[in-house]
């Protein structure tokens, strides 16, 4: 098993910070997804889809194409001709390293597209959009066959990736979503609708373990509004939690409810935990708070260190990642719930789209109408996430070398 570096963005907030625990980025087994029972119920999403509609995303819901999708189906192509050379460069353009799943799939890029076959250069874009910018240039001037893109901004590509097109490489986006372009070929990532749903469902079953009846106070956090993701992890979300605060159930003391009111620039913790200390400050002196919907474990971490310092009760935070340190806050009874999106079968099956695309095959679609990127319908892969809560995540990690030990 080899580990790599903690070299997280977050280490700036030093109690959040995770320390000293390799995450494995073997693939050995990767197709083992986690096939255990959800704590939480792992609801179609139908009826939820059209909440996206406000968001910009128009129609970027995806969840009804996704259930069962494990990814493991055969390649629907591959035996008209070669549609690149077999040891091929293919770029892969990933954003910052904001939380651990980036720098698993740097690692997993790098060691399996080299055991397909193919040439590798693998970027991070640490210094932002005019960073990701020249690197994608810079793969197309190298030749590359195929640019897999985890875009930090996927609005702002759209003229390196035309160059990217012009050139004859296939784009690929990677976990996000590229916007209003033309210039994208195939869209793979886990089902950030679901993701969203499946967070809002254990924020309310969290609560209701503690305390059997509402009304309980809330407050909302939701990711960078830059990453075409955070948005659709809002509205899954809200598709649930929207209905509850209209009766009364729920009630957001703050009374900031709407997405770019409670946005998390950059993903960055420290911006999460000012966040919650000033909500903590304004709203909190008497009223007790039962639970923050948090987009991510980096931030939910975060919105626990201020509700600690802060001398009050951990309320029921939500997350996403399995990140190895809030996999041990949910095995010690603190961060309620995380999502595990395998980084290792996410990076596999962008490799077995690639090897398809590489014969001149067509790729596995399980969802070719729903991710309309405001300039055209990119055919999506997509792939299950699992809600890990203490109660299944000996389950839920059991094949995974890193997390399982944690959960004994
Ligand atoms: C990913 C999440 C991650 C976030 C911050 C999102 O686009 O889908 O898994 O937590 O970026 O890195």
């Amino acid at each position: 098993m080899r580990t790599f570096a903690k070299v997280l963005a977050v280490t700036a907030v030093a109690a959040i910070a995770v320390t000293g625990c390799g995450r494995s980025n073997t693939t050995t087994g990767g197709g083992a997804a986690p096939t255990s029972a959800p704590a939480v119920s792992d609801v179609p999403a139908s009826g939820a889809s059209g909440a996206s509609d406000t968001s910009g995303t128009s129609g970027a819901s995806g969840a009804s194409g996704a259930s069962g999708a494990s990814g493991s189906s055969e390649p629907s192509g591959g035996s008209g001709a070669a549609a690149f050379p077999a040891d091929a460069l293919i770029g892969v353009a990933l954003p910052q390293k904001t939380s651990e799943n980036w720098v698993l799939a740097e690692n997993l890029f790098k060691t399996d597209l080299a055991a397909a076959g193919f040439k590798a250069d693998v970027q991070f874009a640490n210094g932002g959009v005019s960073e990701q910018q020249n690197q994608i240039t810079a793969m197309v001037t190298k030749g590359a066959k195929v640019i897999v893109v985890g875009a930090i901004d996927g609005s702002q590509l759209g003229s390196q990736l035309k160059a990217a097109k012009d050139s004859g490489a296939i784009v690929i986006a990677y976990d996000r979503l590229l916007k209003n372009t033309a210039a994208v070929d195939y869209y793979i990532a886990y089902d950030n609708f679901k993701v969203g749903v499946l967070q809002g469902k254990a924020l309310l079953e969290g609560m209701a373990k503690k305390k059997p009846k509402g009304p309980y106070n809330i407050e909302l956090f939701a990711g960078s509004p830059d990453d075409a993701n955070a948005q659709v992890f809002f509205d899954g979300a809200m598709s649930i939690l929207k209905p509850k605060i209209d009766d009364g159930t729920l009630k957001v003391t703050s009374g900031q409810k709407d997405f770019q009111q409670v946005v998390t620039q950059g993903w960055k913790a420290e911006n999460a935990q000012k966040r919650m200390d000033a909500l903590l400050t304004a709203h909190y002196t008497s009223a007790v708070l039962d639970g923050v919907l948090s987009p991510n474990d980096t931030l939910a971490r975060a919105i626990i260190t201020s509700v600690k310092a802060a001398g009050k009760p951990v309320p029921v935070v939500t997350g996403q990642d399995s990140e190895v340190e809030s996999v041990k806050s949910i095995m010690a009874g603190e961060q309620y719930s995380t999502i595990n999106k395998d980084t290792r079968n996410l990076v596999k099956d962008t490799i077995t789209m690639l090897t398809t695309l590489q014969k001149g095959g067509k790729p596995d679609i399980n969802d070719p109408k729903s991710y309309n990127n405001g300039v055209k319908v990119v055919p999506a892969h997509l792939l299950p996430p699992l809600i890990v809560t203490k109660e299944n995540a000996k389950e839920a990690y059991a094949n995974d070398p890193t997390l399982s030990p944690l959960t004994k």
